[in-house]
């Protein structure tokens, strides 16, 4: 391992220990301008905590001269939008060597409650936060009302889809991967400059800092607190995290490091997920937990999961991970895994305790989030043909999500899922075949904010071949919108009218109710 590479772990433990050092310690650089430049964000609730991010980024990168000096950052965190009622504050050293980035996990908090929160540095003072903490566990909740979303290539449009999203104003939003991507932009694209792939920390830095530069999302942001998981483009195309052996293939093991730090950098995670790598560092680059599960009081238990870090390597069958299913044995192989061993353990484990022996403590909903469709894809490419980097390429771990959600008969399971480029809803059956068995959860996966979906691909071919697919839409821009009670669900497919403007009018494509025990979806209109 680098030194670097050391620097900046022992740098994010220091930190998520609270052992930034004692405030005097550090020299306060002369600052010319105000540094929040990136906003402001807060995710990770809890019951009795949430976690407040910001970075420290000049306006001008000519104008720098604390770059390399840690810098001492206050916050606060309040009833009351004027910060009349503090609940509480404190110190926070934002270091270089994480990009200035700050990571305040608040702890001790009221369950459900509103909050407003600000940093303060060397006189400037940034944007005004609005967050929430969850209520508890055990607590009886009438509503929740959330927003899942994936996808947004800065370089292909505005992000005003969180335009409406805000006028939405949902408690909570789940983002579900490619927050940036890596490719960089390219010549003739719709903003943004032209660069190279991202390889190296600054390029990642770059295309993270190049996202929250857009208005809209920094008002989401602000908005509510956000749960996060991540794809493939945070890091590279289609990668397979897997074994160290595998990294030949997908690039080299620095790489992938450097974008798991800028992901950690940019995202309001707790710093308790870097701890929770450190083990990792012994064996090997796998970093960052993302996967995790959030209740949101007795209402639904959010199962954030992360198919990417752990992964066995893309089935070689086909071309361009296309191939025909069923010449593809490996693509069912038990061996393989797209959570990896442990997650998926992980997961039965969570499942289990959501089974009617737990009836008592259990929540009435099971939101499996995930980045892609958990139920079977057929695209009309070259015949027939799934795609080797989703669940179709990893079979055996599908079947074992789905016996899991059977043999606990767990409530209320819902999957969310994004990647696609594309509104989908879906009923998961038990299979073998995509219609065969009963229906085992409603599947919603969310159109991009901004990326383009692939092809010449037409929503009715997809519905062609995918008989279990109740709706699709192609070709346009939006989110997803879920108004959620212990009796029913609700699920509206956002549709903005143009990724080009900034602020674009929005409708729902489709709507769907799901009743509670009762998997099947029921379209509003
Ligand atoms: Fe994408």
């Amino acid at each position: 391992m680098s030194i670097s590479r050391r620097h900046w772990w022992q740098a994010a433990l220091a930190q998520a220990l609270g052992l930034g050092g004692p405030s005097g310690l550090w020299a306060q650089a002369p600052m010319e301008a105000n540094p929040f430049t990136l906003g402001v964000a807060s995710g990770a609730p809890s019951d009795s905590s949430v976690v407040l991010w910001t970075r420290l980024v000049p306006p001008n990168p000519y104008r720098y001269p604390w770059a390399d000096v840690p810098l001492e950052v206050r916050w606060e965190l309040a009833l009351d939008e004027g910060f009349t009622q503090l609940v509480q504050q404190g110190r926070h050293t934002a270091l270089p060597a994480l990009a200035h980035s700050v990571h305040v996990e608040v702890t001790g908090l009221p369950a459900a409650q509103r909050l407003f929160y600000r940093f303060r540095v060397a006189g400037f003072i940034s944007p005004v936060g609005q967050t929430r903490t969850l209520p508890s566990p055990q607590q009886e909740v009438g509503s929740l009302r959330f927003a899942f979303a994936s996808c947004q290539r800065y370089h292909a449009g505005h992000f005003g889809a969180y335009r409406a999203m805000l006028a939405d104003q949902p408690d909570l939003l789940v983002f579900l991967g490619d927050y940036i991507y890596e490719s960089g932009g390219r010549v003739g694209e719709f903003r943004g400059p032209i660069s190279a792939a991202a390889t190296a920390l600054n390029d990642y830095r770059e295309l993270y800092a190049l996202a929250r530069s857009d208005p809209a999302l920094q008002a989401m942001h602000a908005a509510c607190p956000w749960l996060v998981i991540w794809d493939d483009h945070e890091v590279f195309n289609d990668y397979a995290g897997g074994p160290l052996q595998g990294q030949a293939r997908w690039g080299s093991v620095a790489r992938r490091c450097a974008a798991y730090q800028a992901w950690y950098e940019h995202m309001p995670v707790s710093p308790r997920t870097v701890l929770g790598g450190l083990q990792a560092l012994l064996t090997g680059p796998a970093a960052l937990q993302v996967y995790q599960r959030v209740p949101v009081g007795r209402l639904a238990m959010f199962h954030l999961l992360d198919t990417r870090q752990y992964r066995d390597d893309a089935v070689r069958c086909g071309i361009a991970g296309l191939f025909k299913p069923e010449d593809c044995d490996a693509a069912r192989d038990p061996a393989r895994s797209l959570l990896g061993r442990e997650q998926e353990a992980w997961l039965q484990q969570g499942l289990q305790q959501q089974s009617p022996a737990h009836a008592a403590s259990r929540q009435h909903w099971n939101v499996i989030c995930q980045p892609t469709t958990v139920s079977p894809r057929l695209l009309p490419v070259w015949g027939e043909r799934s795609f080797s980097d989703g669940w179709d390429g990893y079979a055996a771990s599908r079947q074992r999500l789905i016996k899991g959600l059977q043999q606990h008969q767990v409530s209320g399971p819902v999957i969310l899922g994004g990647d696609i480029h594309e509104h989908w809803a879906a009923h998961l059956h038990a299979g073998p075949g995509p219609t065969q068995g009963p229906i085992v959860a409603p599947e919603f996966c969310c159109a991009s904010i901004t990326s383009r979906a692939f092809g010449g691909i037409t929503s009715a071919e997809i519905m062609a071949l995918n008989p279990h697919v109740q709706f699709s839409a192609r070709q346009q821009r939006g989110y997803g919108l879920v108004n959620m009670t212990p009796e029913r669900l609700q699920v509206q497919m956002r549709v903005i009218d143009d990724v080009f403007k900034e602020w674009p009018s929005v409708g729902t494509a489709a709507a769907f109710e799901v009743a509670q025990g009762n998997p099947r979806m029921r379209r509003l209109g």
